[in-house]
C-alpha cells in the first residue's frame, strides 16, 4: 500500500512537525506530476490560515500515520511513536492598524460612564470599541491637563499626531493652540483640560459620522462632570455640535454666551481652520476675550497679550 498524499499536503504537515515514514526509494510509486508548490502552501499554513486546508492536512495527518504504520514498506520501531498532532494554528489576535475593509466586530458602548471616576473612564475609553474608529486607532487619546482645571477646551478628534502620541492637540493645530493658550497665561499642564469629542482618530482625518460622535460623547459628558469646569472653549464644528445640540454655523454662534450643563460656553474656530484663514485668527482673539471677561485664566498681575 503507498501514502495517498500530494505534494501540498506533505508540504502542510511538514509545516506542522508530522514525520511520514515514506516507501524505500526502491519502492516508490512514479512521481504523479502534482504541481502544487509546497513553499506557498507551507507559508499558508504556517501562518495560521483557518478552515479547510488546515483541517484537511490534520486528517491526512492521521490517515497518512495510520497508513505509513500499516504499509510495511518501512517498518515502524516500536520505539519510535508518531509524534502528536500539533494544534491547528489560529490567525493571530488584531493588533495595530487593520484594513478599511476589516469586518467590525463592536461592542456597545461601555454602561456606567456617568459614575466613572478618573481612572475608570480611561480604561473605559481606551478598551471601547463601540464604533468603527477603534479598529483604525493606534491608541486612544483620552484627554491632558489639570482635572481641577477652571477652563476646559473642547476640540474635535485626534489627528495623526495625536494617535501616535496618545494626547490631544499635538500636531500644527496644537501649536496654535498652545500659543493662543499662553497669550491668555495658560499652559496645558497648568489649569486647563483639553479634551476631544472623539477618542480615537477617524481615518484620513475624515469628519467624524454622527453615529460616532453619538457612541463617544458619554466620554466627553463625563469628563467635564469631573473636571467641572468654569468656562468651556468649544473649538470647531463638532465640538460645538456636540456641545450645544445644534446646527447653527460657529459664524452665527460666536460672539455670546451658551451654556452646557450650566457651565458657559464659548464657541470658536477650530486652530486647525485659523491655520488656513489667518484673518479670523483676529475673530478667534475675540472669543478668547469674552471667555476671559467670563472667566479670568490668569493669576493676578499676570495680563493676557494678543498672540502674533
Ligand atoms: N484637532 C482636534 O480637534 N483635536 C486634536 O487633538 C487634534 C487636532
Amino acid at each position: 500500500m503507498t501514502l495517498s498524499l500530494d505534494d501540498r499536503q506533505r508540504a502542510m504537515l511538514a509545516e506542522m512537525g508530522i514525520r511520514l515514514f515514506e516507501p524505500l526509494p526502491a519502492a516508490a510509486p512514479a512521481a504523479t506530476g502534482t504541481s502544487a508548490a509546497p513553499a506557498a502552501t507551507s507559508t499558508s499554513a504556517a501562518s495560521g490560515a483557518p478552515g479547510r486546508s488546515a483541517a484537511a492536512a490534520a486528517s491526512a495527518a492521521s490517515s497518512a500515520s495510520t497508513q505509513a504504520v500499516h504499509s510495511g514498506a518501512a517498518p515502524t520501531p516500536a520505539t519510535s511513536p508518531t509524534p502528536p498532532i500539533p494544534p491547528i494554528p489560529r490567525p493571530a489576535p488584531p493588533s495595530g492598524r487593520l484594513p478599511a475593509s476589516a469586518p467590525a466586530t463592536l461592542g456597545p458602548p461601555p454602561s456606567g460612564i456617568e459614575a466613572l471616576d478618573w481612572d475608570g473612564l480611561e480604561q473605559a475609553v481606551s478598551g471601547c470599541q463601540a464604533c468603527g474608529l477603534c479598529q483604525g486607532r493606534r491608541q486612544t487619546v483620552f484627554g491632558v491637563g489639570d482635572r481641577q482645571a477652571d477652563w476646559m477646551i473642547v476640540g474635535e478628534a485626534p489627528g495623526e499626531q495625536e494617535d501616535l502620541r496618545g494626547e490631544p492637540f499635538v500636531g500644527n493645530a496644537g501649536q496654535l493652540l498652545d500659543s493662543m493658550l499662553k497669550a491668555v497665561g495658560l499652559d496645558r499642564g497648568h489649569r486647563v483640560y483639553i479634551a476631544n469629542v472623539i477618542k480615537c482618530r477617524p481615518p484620513g482625518n475624515r469628519n467624524p459620522e454622527p453615529s460616532e460622535v453619538a457612541q463617544c460623547e458619554p466620554f466627553l459628558r463625563r469628563q467635564i462632570a469631573l473636571v467641572q469646569p468654569r468656562i468651556i472653549l468649544a473649538m470647531g464644528r463638532f465640538a460645538v455640535q456636540s456641545l450645544l445640540a445644534t446646527q447653527e454655523p460657529i459664524g452665527k454662534l460666536r460672539g455670546r454666551l451658551h451654556q452646557y450643563e450650566g457651565v458657559p460656553v464659548v464657541v470658536t474656530y477650530h486652530p486647525a481652520y485659523l491655520l488656513r484663514n489667518l484673518p479670523d485668527k483676529a475673530k478667534a482673539w475675540a472669543d478668547l476675550c469674552l471667555a476671559l471677561d467670563q472667566f479670568p485664566s490668569t493669576e493676578p498681575g499676570r495680563e493676557p497679550s494678543i498672540p502674533t
